[in-house]
């Protein structure tokens, strides 16, 4: 029996990794050029601290974490990064070393949802966590940034959704207002969202059931309660982003699914139809509370993650340039020993190379240098190599010229540095 991989689970093949180095580079890039360094945490965490920061009350924690139990722990596969960047943050009292912490990380998340097109059990996130700087602006400058990012990548149709959920005590109150709104209604909701009434009404605003979707409807809005530092600090948002000319929306119901959030909210989402309803390519927001009560200084934060497989999803499929490398086919005796001194050479002045080992007719290592997605071929015949000659073939442009082999190395970088012909086929 051929045993497949987990449910929801992908392998990620040589043909398409190409397309995941192209955004992975441009979200290193883009972080990077705004100060934010690198950390890379744990895959397991204490399931404990899942529960604490995300809220024992979501989806996420009570349905979708993969737990494992060993001796007396209990260990989850991280269902996000925030969590176990923020614990990282604490346990290496990285504020005592500067007043504001920039980081980026990248790297695997796993939730068992029900997987389909855009939704997986485990998926790559890219995101940031800015820990200390508690003022409108940051959070102005964050959605900027990603909004540029995800223009330049060549996404269109973008909706950028901001919202507000206040400091605890809005929270609390919009708690009651939404509760007291919908136990009334109590009948009509589904039996999901009745059970959330009683301890997380803010999740009823999430639920895609279209029964809660009619219910909430008309629910009064978070924005009408925020205190006044609340207000001043949202207005603060919408005044930096109008200021830098983000396109936004301010949409009141948007909550997210979890409870770790204060104050600014927001979403980035594309309605192309390459990826169907999973449309939100990526999420965030201010989690002023969360450093504290997980045991360090009352420090503000802020950030956001993005689904590389949505983006992958979104942008527009590309043929796959013919990389620059060499494909080294020798006809005949002595060539397959010069192919082996040839390739040694080549990937010695850095350029990669790979030899036929295999033998055949000149045709079929055509074929075989096609396949490998080369730029360019080095034929060796044994009479090129009588006359201290090597034929180099661009596959691209199907031209050849032969060239004296000391001068190989010189030529081949020339040959890979020059552009391909225009209109040249190179899929
Ligand atoms: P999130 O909205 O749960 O937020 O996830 C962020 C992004 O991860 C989503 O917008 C989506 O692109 C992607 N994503 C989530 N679940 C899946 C899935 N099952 N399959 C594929 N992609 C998925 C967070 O995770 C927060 N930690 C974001 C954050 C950082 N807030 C503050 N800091």
């Amino acid at each position: 029996m051929t045993l497949r991989a987990v449910k929801g689970m992908n392998d990620i093949l040589p043909d398409e990794i190409g397309r995941w180095h192209a955004l992975e580079t441009v979200l290193r890039r883009t972080f990077e050029l705004a100060g934010y360094r690198e950390i890379r945490t744990p895959v397991l965490e204490p399931t404990e601290l899942f529960v604490r920061s995300i809220g024992e009350a979501t989806e996420i924690v009570e349905k979708q974490m993969f737990i494992l139990k060993r001796e007396e722990e209990s260990l989850a596969l991280r269902p996000e990064g925030t969590a176990g960047v923020a614990r990282a943050y604490v346990a290496s009292a990285l504020h005592n070393r500067e007043p504001v912490s920039r980081l980026y990380y990248l790297g695997p998340m796993f939730r068992a949802e029900r997987p389909q097109r855009g939704r997986y059990r485990q998926f790559w996130q890219a995101g940031v966590e800015i820990y200390g700087d508690p003022g409108p602006g940051c959070d102005a400058e964050l959605i900027d940034m990603l909004v540029r990012m995800l223009t330049g990548l060549g996404l269109q149709n973008l909706r950028v959704l901001v919202n507000s959920l206040g400091g605890a005590d809005t929270r609390a109150r919009y708690r009651d207002a939404l509760a007291a709104y919908l136990r009334p209604k109590a009948a009509e909701l589904s039996e999901h969202a009745r059970r959330r009434l009683e301890d997380n009404p803010l999740r009823i605003l999430d639920s895609k059931n279209p029964q809660d979707q009619a219910a909430v409807a008309g629910a009064p809005s978070i924005l009408e309660l925020l205190t006044p530092e609340d207000r001043a600090h949202f207005d603060g948002v919408t005044r930096g982003l109008t200021a830098l000319g983000t396109p936004f929306e301010v949409s009141p119901g948007l909550v997210r699914g979890l409870d770790y959030y204060t104050r600014t909210l927001f979403e980035i989402q594309t309605s192309g139809a390459e990826i169907g309803s999973q449309n939100a390519l990526l999420g965030g927001g201010r989690y002023d509370a969360m450093v504290k009560e997980l045991g360090g200084p009352d420090v503000p934060a802020i950030g956001f993650a993005l689904g590389l497989e949505r983006v992958l999803l979104a942008l527009p499929a590309v043929a796959p340039a013919r990389e620059a490398r060499c494909f080294v086919a020798p006809l005949g005796e002595r060539a397959q020993v010069e192919a082996l001194l040839v390739v040694r050479e080549l990937r010695e002045a850095g350029i990669p190379a790979e030899a036929d080992t295999r033998g055949g007719s000149l045709k079929s290592l055509l074929r075989r240098a096609d396949g490998t997605g080369s730029r360019l071929c080095v034929v060796l015949g044994d009479d090129e190599i009588e006359r201290g000659a090597v034929t180099l073939k661009d596959l691209v442009a199907r031209a050849q010229v032969e060239v004296p082999r000391a001068e190989l190395v010189l030529r081949a970088r020339e040959a890979l540095a020059s552009a391909p012909p225009a209109g040249s086929s190179d899929a």
